[in-house]
């Protein structure tokens, strides 16, 4: 769909960046961060054992992504590291026709999720939401198997912020990212990005004015209507941060 996404030249529409004095790399293809903390209680391990395969999407489905749901689906939407799955659970809840594919790499996040969606002793029975689906895996591989403007909608709510500006290549919004969103999403779509981090605030600002994949309204101070919370956003405004809302769309052409 128009975005170069070969190599060095994916940065595309992008004017350069740096991490400081030296040139910003490009995102390795591995995963920082957290994927298990402690061990799983019985109850997590029979939800990925039992509850998860009900909801996985797998990367097969991925040529054909709204196949991948039991109902029929209007849009197709996605939401990148969805932590304890308040807000993807929401969104599935409050818009049955739309498909959710919920992405996540931390396996305790995971768990929180499926223990929200089937009680105690149902993990194998219990009705699973028809248009939720769950990728658990870094979310990289998942836009690069996505066909070309498949998505709706995209959500990235307060990815970690890796401060340190040696660690700026870790950020998932980074200039070599951009050309793959624009490719995944349809023109018109939204992506909803959120972060308390100052830094990272900085970051996004920045990245999103040296681009022309996106159309960047300024950022929001509090949380617009349709947006439901998380649990991360719920611990920034309590220690005091201030979040900020980006809602930009997805440009037609990108020059
Ligand atoms: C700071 S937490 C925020 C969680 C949630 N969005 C919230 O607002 O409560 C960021 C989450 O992104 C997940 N994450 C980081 N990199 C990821 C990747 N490449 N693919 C999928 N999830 C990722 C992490 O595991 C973590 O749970």
């Amino acid at each position: 769909m128009g975005a170069d996404r070969s190599g060095a030249g994916a940065e595309g529409g992008v004017r350069p960046l740096t991490d400081g004095a030296r040139p910003l790399k490009p995102p390795p293809d591995r995963l920082y961060g957290r994927q298990r903390s402690h061990p799983l209680r019985p109850r997590q391990q029979t939800l990925l054992d039992v509850t998860l395969p009900r909801l996985r999407f797998a990367e097969a489905q991925a040529a054909e992504p709204r196949a991948a749901f039991a109902v029929p689906a209007r849009e197709l939407w996605l939401e990148i590291g969805f932590g304890g799955g308040e807000h993807a659970l929401a969104q599935a809840a409050a818009n049955p026709d739309v498909g959710l594919i919920a992405c996540e790499v931390f396996e305790n996040g995971i768990c929180s999720l499926l223990s929200r969606v089937v009680p105690e002793g149902g993990e194998a029975t219990a009705p699973v939401p028809g248009n939720l689906r769950i990728w658990d895996d870094d979310a990289r591989p998942l836009l690069r198997a996505l066909p070309d403007g498949c998505l709706d909608r995209l959500f990235l709510l307060f990815p970690d912020p890796w401060p340190k500006a040696r660690h700026a290549k870790r950020r998932f919004v980074h200039p070599a990212v951009l050309p793959e969103v624009f490719r995944v999403l349809r023109p018109g779509a939204q992506w909803r990005i959120a972060s308390d981090d100052p830094t990272y605030q900085a970051w996004v600002a920045e990245v999103l004015a040296r681009q022309n994949f996106f159309h960047v309204p300024p950022p929001a101070t509090a949380r617009p209507d349709g947006w439901p919370p998380t649990r991360y956003e719920a611990k920034a405004l309590a220690a005091g941060r201030a979040p900020l809302y980006w809602a930009v769309t997805r440009n037609v052409s990108a020059p």
